[in-house]
């Protein structure tokens, strides 16, 4: 297995500052490393030049890309370009889609988690009446708006939260601004989810967020594989406890590498809030990288 990393934007033979310690610590636990030229990429849509540091390999070898979120499109264009390196990326593209859009996986795992509907981009005017439809069924409940992979949780009143789906105003105002500040990242549509409350943990210390008790599971074919709270990295017990109530759920996702982000319910069980790729999904602030690859490296079977 190699682990394929952003290169810097400004030396191409240096990992991205962002990446440097999983670099360092994927070598570390035994992986074989590389760089992805990702600006090649994203800005010029030329993946062949975005790898063309990469070895062309004899025999097929498999890759695990760790790096910022593509658009599925953009997974597509680098798997078929290390393709023809004989290097295969280990999650297909389907299966990046599968857990990257939460209307590609919400029917496994909406025994668990809020109600959510959603709605295409191409379908929502102006007069928004679409989207009044859309989120009747929540009556005068309060929502969460995102779109198809992300949210502005960091605008949490002003592009987040909306605390009556029935009042049209609040619901113009935070999903306009939401429409405005996504512009061109919008992800294929809005996604509507009904507001649970969440045990509070703390004000975040830059936007005022209120942070809540969630903990992110990236989970390899099937089994945790490495477990920490999410807004700084640590352990949960009583989440230990219950997380293997959820293995059927694990199981049933269809990507062989992915998270699943859980919250605590205030007086309430334990939810699943999203699912994302295994390879975009960021680790928490502080987590020990060592023990991140560590893990993934005996999960893999330990060939470097
Ligand atoms: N349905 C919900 N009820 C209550 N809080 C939520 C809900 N969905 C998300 N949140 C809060 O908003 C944050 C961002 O939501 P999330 O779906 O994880 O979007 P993102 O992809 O931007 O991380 C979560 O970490 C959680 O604190
Ligand atoms: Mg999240």
């Amino acid at each position: 297995m190699k682990i394929l990393f952003p290169a810097s934007p400004l030396n191409d033979r240096q990992p991205d500052e962002s990446y440097a310690e999983e670099y360092e610590a994927a070598r570390q636990s035994g992986f074989a490393v590389g760089l992805i030229h990702l600006e090649e990429l994203l800005l010029n849509q030329d993946a062949d030049r975005a790898v063309r540091r990469l070895p062309v390999e004899e025999n097929p070898v498999e890759c695990l890309y760790r790096g910022w979120m593509l658009k599925p499109y953009e997974y597509e264009q680098l798997d078929n370009a290390l393709r023809k390196r004989h290097l295969h990326l280990m999650n297909s593209p389907e299966s990046y889609r599968h857990v990257h859009y939460l209307p590609e996986s919400y029917r496994h795992i909406s025994a668990y988690t809020p109600a959510s509907v959603w709605l295409p981009i191409r379908e929502i005017t102006s007069s928004f009446e679409e989207v009044y439809e859309a989120i009747r069924p929540f009556g005068e409940q309060p929502i969460i708006v995102k779109d198809y992979v992300k949210s502005r949780k960091h605008e949490w009143l002003d592009a987040c939260y909306i605390p009556n789906a029935a009042d049209r105003e609040q619901v113009k105002r935070v999903v306009q601004n939401f429409l405005d500040r996504q512009g061109e990242e919008l992800n294929e549509g809005l996604v509507f989810r009904q507001f649970v409350e969440l045990e509070f943990l703390e004000h975040h210390e830059r936007s005022g967020m209120p942070l809540s008790r969630e903990i992110r599971v990236f989970v390899w074919e099937g089994r945790p594989m490495y477990v920490s709270t999410y807004w700084s990295a640590g352990r949960d017990e009583e989440f230990d406890e219950v997380l293997g109530q959820f293995a059927q759920v694990m199981a049933s996702i269809q990507s062989r590498f992915f998270t699943m982000d859980f919250a605590k319910a205030k007086n309430g069980p334990w939810i699943v809030l999203e699912l994302g790729d295994g390879q975009t999904a960021g680790l928490p602030d502080d987590a020990d990288a060592v023990e991140f690859y560590g893990n993934l490296y005996r999960a893999v079977g330990g060939e470097g």
